[in-house]
């Protein structure tokens, strides 16, 4: 796992590859995926070419948020196995020179944690400063107008009777916000950092990290944006005094660890400050590109300003299509043509890019029948099931706790390989072409100018250059470039290998290497 000679760490090289474990595969019948599944498909996911992984939680957890109420950090839920199935994952990606990302939640725990159990028992618990507890206003009301997510608008407070007080959470009340400003918690979610670090993972990826850092005034939100979940608000700069803190541990140990922050915030330019000076996260995820409609005018709009914002060194790009939160984005573009073209696009930008588990394979968002929702976000839909094989059941030894996304056995995974056509081995073709190319990897990135509907763009790195073409319309477009081109992926598999003739069908993308 020694880096290329001269060329960046790995994780801005990487490819890294996101599973819900609940989702992924089971390996011991009870219709949830975990660690034990997992690792004995890690050969497809060699085989499949990214380079890392990242698990969503996986920790004790009462499961009202799915693993993102954690109630212990330093263990497995019993749903996925235990420490040593971990330690035997670890070994065994590792074995196969892929990386292990995990997801850390620093912000709040489950309210069933031993220290907001501890905390909630009195108002003079040692425990009690580690969470925000506020006295009522005057008039009874809630401390403050913030909202929690989850809850319908609901506050962001919930009363607790015994001690008179309210307890603040952005998200469910049963996931209560720790208090990032008392030291002592600072202390023992640094100790769960160091936990996973010695057990050897390669990072983590921090959960609602610009929510850490609070002013302990809690000033009402903006009244234009009270409607909002404070958790895309909460923009505060002691936040970055904590994610120093926690860079500094990461540089403590060998092995180049990284951070990827989820910083939800409205836009481009509020995450910039979250990498620091190099010295705060590696990586954030820049979330407004995942909300641009399919049109090459908005994307090249969102290239911009991820070049303009981001760039250079200190703030690496990252790109993401779909996740555990959002509709699937073929789903959201709206059929196959448009997801093999966004497969392009998302694995050649300048940036590391996260995929999805079961992207590859093309798969629509789940159809959730009312008495199976099981989220209190309404996000079942992008979490449902991989299928492994055509076969009902689909690999599953038994019923899954969500139903399978449409067309499963066509789109599992057995005949998505069996299919040289399938969208599984234009994954394939693209991240291969990604190794074979220093330029896609972590070359410079310039834009085309290039007909509506049509982004165009070069990446260049040293003597290697390939030019990518995306049209995101309804029509065939062309444009002249000026050299001779050849083929290398095309998202729909036809003409690989021939000479570029000047146009582009509508809905297709290309990388063209110089011939
Ligand atoms: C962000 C995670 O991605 C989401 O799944 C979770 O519900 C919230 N954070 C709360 O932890």
């Amino acid at each position: 796992m020694a880096p290329h000679a001269g060329e960046a760490p790995w994780w801005r090289r990487a490819v890294i590859y996101q599973i819900y474990p609940r989702s992924f595969a089971d390996g011991n019948g009870d219709g949830v995926g975990d660690l034990k599944g997992l690792c004995d498909r890690l050969d497809h996911l060699s085989w499949l070419g990214v380079d890392a992984l990242w698990l969503s939680p996986f920790y004790r957890s009462p499961m009202r948020d799915f693993g993102y109420d954690v109630s212990d950090y330093c263990d497995v839920d019993p749903v996925f196995g235990t420490l040593a199935d971990f330690d035997a994952l670890v070994a065994a990606a590792h074995a196969r020179d892929l990386r292990v990302v995990v997801d850390w939640v620093p912000g709040h725990t489950s309210s069933d944690h031993a220290w907001f159990v501890e905390a909630r028992s009195s108002r003079s618990s040692p425990k009690r400063d580690w969470y925000v507890w506020r006295d009522p206003r005057p008039d009874g009301k809630p401390p403050n107008n913030w909202v929690s997510a989850f809850t319908s608008g609901g506050p962001a407070w919930t009363f607790d009777e015994h001690t008179g007080q309210w307890w603040l959470h952005s998200f469910l009340p049963e996931q209560p916000d720790l208090n990032w400003e008392n030291p002592e918690v600072q202390e023992a979610m640094l100790a769960v950092v160091r936990f996973w670090l010695d057990r050897g993972v390669d990072g983590f990826r921090v959960d609602v990290v610009h929510n850490i850092g609070k002013d302990p005034a809690l000033a009402d939100a903006e009244e234009k944006y009270a409607a909002l979940p404070h958790c895309v608000l909460n923009d505060d700069p002691r936040t970055h005094g904590h994610l120093r803190r926690i860079r500094r541990v990461l540089d403590s140990y060998s092995g180049d660890r990284m951070m990827v922050g989820e910083v939800f915030l409205l836009t481009t330019e509020q995450i910039r400050p979250y990498y620091g000076d190099g010295d705060e996260l590696h990586l954030s995820f820049n979330f407004p590109p995942m909300f641009a409609p399919w049109s090459a005018e908005k994307w090249r709009a969102c290239i911009e300003e991820a070049s303009a914002l981001l760039d250079p060194i200190e703030a690496w790009p990252t790109w993401v299509l779909s996740n555990h939160d959002q509709p699937r984005h073929r789903t959201r573009y709206g059929g196959e043509a448009r997801a093999r073209a966004a497969a392009v696009l998302l694995l050649t930008l300048r940036g590391t890019p996260f995929l999805y588990m079961g992207e590859e394979l093309g798969l629509e968002n789940a159809v959730i029948p009312a008495e199976r929702v099981v989220d209190p976000g309404g996000r079942d839909g992008c979490r449902a099931p991989l299928p492994w094989i055509r076969e009902a059941g689909h690999g599953w030894p038994s019923d899954p706790w969500l139903p399978f996304p449409p067309d499963a056995a066509e789109r599992s995974v057995e005949a998505s390989i069996a299919d040289p056509g399938s969208m599984l081995h234009l994954y394939r073709r693209i991240l291969h072409a990604r190794r074979a190319s220093r330029a896609l990897r972590d070359g410079a990135l310039e834009l085309l100018s290039s007909p509506r509907g049509l982004l165009a763009y070069r990446r260049v790195a040293a003597e290697d250059a390939r030019v990518i073409l995306v049209n995101t319309a309804e029509a065939s477009a062309s444009i002249e470039l000026p050299s001779a081109l050849v083929v290398d992926v095309a998202s729909d598999g036809v003409g690989e290998g021939g000479r570029f003739e000047g146009i582009v069908a509508a809905s297709r993308a290309l990388i063209l290497r110089p011939v």
